[in-house]
């Protein structure tokens, strides 16, 4: 039976006040949590960030006393319920342990999206993205072992595999090529809308928590890695957001967030085991329910249109996690050489033209070397190689996946050669 919200029942307005106790109260803890469950965590925080931040945006531009009374009210319930899921995470959970959590959903939850994504072109740059956030999980690693003494495998649970991608130096490009075309809203379905907004919301986390949170640690080759994949994150915002078609009406997008809301919490709740989260994914669900009704309202009064012509007769899944090993093998196989043009395409390596724009800003930002590759250096000088968890297949392709990113130019001073690291893939990691 399919769940139509603009049907359920939700919670009214009126009764959407929470105690402080009720809002403060939940924590999990981080030695039997799932990792699926620690990445609901991680990916809610960061649609109700984008809730409360669109609402704050919307009130500034708007002018209409009923529209402004329930951005008021709603920016309100979005911000307690932010407090409740950001402040499950424990207080021991170390700031990388956290980070490894987040780069775990932004692979598994892209390699989910793609997989349900009806847009050919919104799936190919999910696919794009998709490598570079699993570039991230690897460097982080490093530094969670190295750092914390953390076996990154207790984070990822052996659901996601941890090996070089397409290496973060490369990742860094000019922000006006890597916007791309949006959707037309009169033809794209309710799925692509509402993927697109919640790999914005995740993305635009992990961009917020990298930058409240890379400062934090003296180490500067750490601080460094957080300042430089902070600023990919940063990209991945812009690259995403703009495939969103900027001619909706400000109603049309409020409708969507909420309807984004109610698809994500429908999801989790759907999916949950954990007995402290389940029934908060229930309660948040019917509370954005209450939200997608009124904002319905507004939408038909000031818009004119029926919210249904917007967001169908149903929710759509948005946000199911799944160990995703075998879609991402493939893609790393196959695309870690991709890279983005300025006609808002793709192509190879091997087919980057002299002049490529990426290399300029690639230059430009490492003339002094790459963090992310001095982790590895580091690594290797303690260990003799770097730390991976994957499938033996993989991890004995790295130095051929790292051969098919290389590019001919735009390469920091301390990227690691293909043969060097050869070498050092060819010995044991020992914990
Ligand atoms: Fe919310
Ligand atoms: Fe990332
Ligand atoms: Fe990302
Ligand atoms: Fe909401």
């Amino acid at each position: 039976m399919s769940f139509n919200p603009l049907k359920e029942k939700g919670i009214p307005l009126e009764k959407q006040l929470r105690t402080w106790e009720d809002i403060s109260k939940r924590r999990f803890n981080k030695y039997d949590v799932d990792c699926y469950s620690r990445t609901r965590q991680i990916l809610m925080n960061g649609i109700e960030v984008e809730a409360w931040n669109f609402k704050h945006a919307f009130s500034r531009l708007c002018g209409a006393e009923d529209t402004l009374a329930f951005l008021a009210m709603t920016k309100k319930f979005e911000d307690s319920q932010q407090t409740t899921i950001n402040w499950m995470k424990p207080e021991d959970q170390t700031i990388l342990e956290t980070t490894l959590g987040y780069e775990q959903v932004a692979v598994d939850l892209t390699a989910w999206l793609a997989q349900n994504e009806p847009d050919d072109y919104v799936k190919e740059t999910y696919n794009f993205g998709l490598l570079e956030d699993f570039d991230h999980l690897y460097r982080y690693s490093q530094w969670a072992y190295l750092e914390h003494g953390v076996n990154p495998n207790d984070i990822v649970q052996n659901m996601t595999d941890i090996v070089i991608g397409r290496p973060t130096q490369f990742h860094h490009n000019c922000n006006i090529m890597r916007l791309r075309k949006p959707y037309d809203k009169e033809t794209a379905e309710p799925q692509t809308k509402v993927n697109i907004l919640t790999l914005v919301s995740a993305e635009q986390q992990t961009h917020n928590y990298y930058a409240e949170h890379g400062m934090a640690y003296g180490n500067p080759t750490i601080r460094g890695t957080y300042a430089e994949i902070k600023d990919v994150e940063e990209e991945h915002v812009n690259m995403y957001e703009s495939l969103i078609d900027p001619t909706e009406s400000l109603y049309e997008k409020l409708l969507l967030h909420e309807f984004t809301e109610v698809c994500n919490y429908y999801t989790c709740y759907k999916d949950e085991d954990c007995d402290m989260m389940k029934p908060v994914w229930e309660e948040f669900l019917a509370m954005e329910i209450g939200h997608l009704h009124q904002a319905a309202k507004l939408f038909t009064k000031y818009d004119g249109r029926d919210a249904e012509e917007i967001i169908g007769d149903k929710v759509v899944i948005p946000s199911h996690f799944e160990s995703q090993k075998e879609y991402v093998q493939n893609i790393l196989e196959n695309e870690v050489g991709k890279r983005i043009t300025s006609d808002k395409g793709y192509t190879t390596v091997d087919e980057l033209p002299e002049d490529w724009v990426g290399y300029k800003i690639q230059n430009a930002n490492s003339k002094d070397g790459a963090p992310t590759e001095t982790t590895i250096e580091v690594i290797a000088v303690q260990k003799g190689r770097d730390l991976t968890i994957a499938d033996e297949k993989l991890v004995r392709i790295q130095p051929k996946l790292l051969e098919e990113s290389m590019q001919e130019d735009g390469i920091a001073p301390n990227m690691i050669s293909v043969e060097d690291y050869k070498f050092m893939t060819d010995k044991e990691f020992e914990f």
